[in-house]
């Protein structure tokens, strides 16, 4: 049965492969994959990222949202996932997915503090990326790591899937070495590396935030 414009929505959306593969072509580098994470992959990330016991997630270049969908599946039922993606065209294609735990926001990486205490959305549990630091300028890359290291609740995941190796030698000095795993059901077979935040000790300042914003909470809930 048609239930009004939420059934319209999610049957009529245009295909997320077909959108993904328009950005690629517009944008090689940042796009950086010709098609989506597979299933296999998204599967993956979840697990390494341990999605089910999070109470804030972020999610770096989600794209069309095939790995967002994956997240919401796993999210437990009063978290939150905040979205960062540079593409206007997939923000787009985002905002059409119907949940109220998600925030989508056209935005980098790099300001994932600010997005954060935008949203006013504690330090995340685990933080997923699948924006390419191969091809990007490797100052660029550390940045969006120090960022993503900073906020970072003590004890969480910093998860990255990757197709080189190139992010795991930016900024071992702050992340220290990550766990290595590989998908082969991915097209082509993809790297996932994970930091975990160690629970106790001395945390780095918080960059990238403005003056006068509010801190994060050292609360990982909401
Ligand atoms: C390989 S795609 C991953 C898409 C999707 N998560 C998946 O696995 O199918 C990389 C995405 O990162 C986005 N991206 C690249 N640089 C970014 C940045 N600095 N901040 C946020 N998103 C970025 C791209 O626009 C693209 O959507």
């Amino acid at each position: 049965m048609f239930n009004g414009a939420s059934d319209w929505k999610t049957r009529f959306r245009p295909n997320g492969r077909l959108t993904f593969l328009k950005g690629f072509l517009r944008h090689p580098t940042t796009v950086g994959s010709i098609t989506p994470s597979s299933r296999f992959l998204e599967r993956r990330i979840v697990a390494s990222a341990e999605i089910a016991q999070a109470g804030t997630v972020v999610e770096l270049g989600p794209g069309t949202g095939g790995t967002t969908r994956a997240i919401l599946n796993a999210l437990p039922p009063t978290s939150r996932l905040l979205t960062l993606e540079i593409n206007p065209g997939f923000v787009a294609y985002l905002k059409s997915l119907p949940d109220p735990r998600l925030r989508v926001q056209l935005d980098s990486a790099e300001r994932i503090g600010e997005a954060l205490a935008e949203h006013g959305l504690p330090r995340p549990n685990a933080v997923v990326s699948g924006i390419p630091f191969s091809t990007m300028p490797a100052e660029c890359g550390r940045r969006i790591l120090r960022a993503v290291w900073a906020c970072l609740a003590p004890g969480g995941c910093f998860v990255a899937y990757q197709f080189v190796k190139r992010v795991a030698e930016l900024d071992p000095e702050t992340l220290g070495l990550p766990e290595v795993s590989m998908e082969f059901l991915n097209v082509p077979p993809v790297h996932l590396f994970r930091w975990r935040k160690p629970q106790a000790g001395p945390q780095p300042a918080a960059e990238g935030r403005k003056a006068g914003q509010r801190p994060l909470p050292a609360d990982s809930h909401p």
